[in-house]
C-alpha cells in the first residue's frame, strides 16, 4: 500500500484509540448560499456572483465510535444511519474518505452526525454545505485545520463524481463564505466591492430538483443549438459584468433591473418555471426592485431586491402567493481601501 503521509500524528492504516489521542467529537459548520446572477452561464465560462446565506447552515459532529465499527453517518433529519462498510458508493462515504487520503489517514471509527437548516434540493447550496462542514468537522476531530481552497477542492471533486459539469461556485462561495465573483476555467474568484449594505427576500417555491437536471438540458440545448445559447450565456456574462459596476457603486435601481434582466434571460434558457414565475410576479408587483430565480432552477428559490419601503410588502406577498419559506439576508457592504 502507498504511504500517504509520514508526519507525526498521521498515518494511512486503521485509526485506533491507542495510536492517536483524537478528541471525544468535533463539530463545524458551513453556510447556505445564493446565486445573486449568472447561474447556468457560470458552467460554460461565464462570470457569476454569489453570497453565502451564513443564517442557515448545514453541521456535522464527528464522535469516537467503539474500536472496529468503522465509519457511519446519520441524518436525523431524514431519519437514516448507514455505513461506509455497507455503502462505499455514498457520495458523503466517498468524500469522507477522500478526506481521510488528504489529511493521511486511512480508516477510522467515528460516527458523523448530519444537521442542516437548508432545504435539500432547493437551490441553497445544501449538497455543498453539507460536504463542506463534514470535510472541516472530520479535519478538526483529526487534529488538522484546512484552508478553504482545500476544502473547496474536496468539496468539488465530490460533486464532480455526482452531479456531472458543476461549475465549482457552490463549493467555492460556502467554503471561503463571502460574496465573491467567480469565472471558470481556472475557478478564478474575486471578492466584490459593496458600496452600501442591501437586502434581499429568498422566497422559496417548495418545488425540489435536483441541480444536475436543468444542468443536463441547458447542455442539451447547447448541444443541439450552440450559436443560440454561447449567444444567450454572453448576454448573461454582460449582465453579471453590470451587476458588479452597480454593486461598486450601490446604485441599486440599476441592481433590480439588472436582476429582471438575468431572469428574462433564465427563462430563454429554460430553466425557470411557472412556480417560480408565479412568486417573481408576486414580488415585482409589492414593489420589489428586481427579481429572479437563483441556483438550478426549476422549482427551488427566488430572490427580490428590496429596500425599506417594500421589504415588508414583498416578503408579505411571497406568503400570499404560497411560498412555502421566506427568508431575508441583508449583505453588507466591503470595505474599501479608505474604509
Ligand atoms: C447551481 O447553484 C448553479 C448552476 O450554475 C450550476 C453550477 O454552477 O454548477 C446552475
Amino acid at each position: 500500500m502507498t504511504k500517504i503521509n509520514d508526519q507525526a500524528g498521521t498515518r494511512n492504516d486503521a485509526l485506533s484509540s491507542s495510536s492517536f489521542s483524537a478528541p471525544r467529537s468535533a463539530s463545524a459548520s458551513a453556510p447556505g448560499k445564493l446565486i445573486l446572477c449568472g447561474e447556468h452561464a457560470v458552467v460554460y465560462n461565464r462570470p457569476a456572483i454569489a453570497l453565502p446565506l451564513s443564517q442557515i447552515r448545514a453541521q456535522v459532529t464527528v464522535a469516537a465510535g467503539p474500536p472496529g465499527t468503522g465509519l457511519h453517518l446519520v441524518a436525523p433529519d431524514l431519519d437514516r444511519i448507514w455505513s461506509a462498510a455497507e455503502s462505499p458508493a455514498d457520495p458523503l462515504c466517498e468524500l469522507a474518505h477522500a478526506t481521510l487520503l488528504h489529511l493521511g489517514f486511512g480508516a477510522v471509527d467515528v460516527r458523523l452526525t448530519m444537521l442542516s437548516t437548508i432545504p435539500i434540493a432547493s437551490g441553497m447550496g445544501s449538497g455543498a454545505a453539507i460536504g463542506a462542514a463534514l470535510v472541516r468537522a472530520l479535519a478538526a476531530f483529526l487534529g488538522r485545520a484546512l484552508d478553504p481552497a482545500e476544502v473547496s477542492a474536496l468539496v468539488y471533486a465530490s460533486e464532480q463524481r455526482y452531479h456531472g459539469t458543476p461549475s465549482g461556485i457552490d463549493n467555492t462561495v460556502i467554503a471561503y463564505e463571502q460574496a465573491i465573483w467567480f469565472q471558470r476555467p481556472n475557478a478564478t474568484i474575486e471578492p466584490i466591492t459593496i458600496a452600501a449594505p442591501f437586502t434581499v427576500i429568498i422566497g422559496d417555491t417548495g418545488m425540489r430538483c435536483e441541480t444536475r437536471l436543468p444542468v443536463g438540458e441547458v447542455r442539451r440545448r447547447w448541444q443541439a443549438d450552440q450559436a443560440t445559447y454561447e449567444a444567450l450565456f454572453d448576454q448573461v456574462g454582460a449582465v453579471v459584468t453590470r451587476v458588479r459596476d452597480a454593486l461598486a457603486v450601490g446604485d441599486f435601481a440599476a441592481l433590480g433591473v439588472l436582476l429582471d434582466a438575468n431572469q428574462s434571460l433564465l427563462e430563454q434558457l429554460g430553466v425557470s418555471s411557472p412556480e417560480l414565475e408565479h412568486l417573481i410576479m408576486a414580488v415585482r408587483n409589492a414593489g420589489a426592485l428586481g427579481a429572479k430565480l437563483s441556483g438550478g432552477g426549476w422549482g427551488g428559490v427566488m430572490l427580490a431586491l428590496v429596500d425599506e419601503s417594500s421589504r415588508e410588502r414583498v416578503a408579505e406577498a411571497l406568503r400570499q402567493a404560497g411560498a412555502t419559506q421566506v427568508l431575508e439576508t441583508r449583505v453588507e457592504a466591503t470595505l474599501n481601501e479608505t474604509g
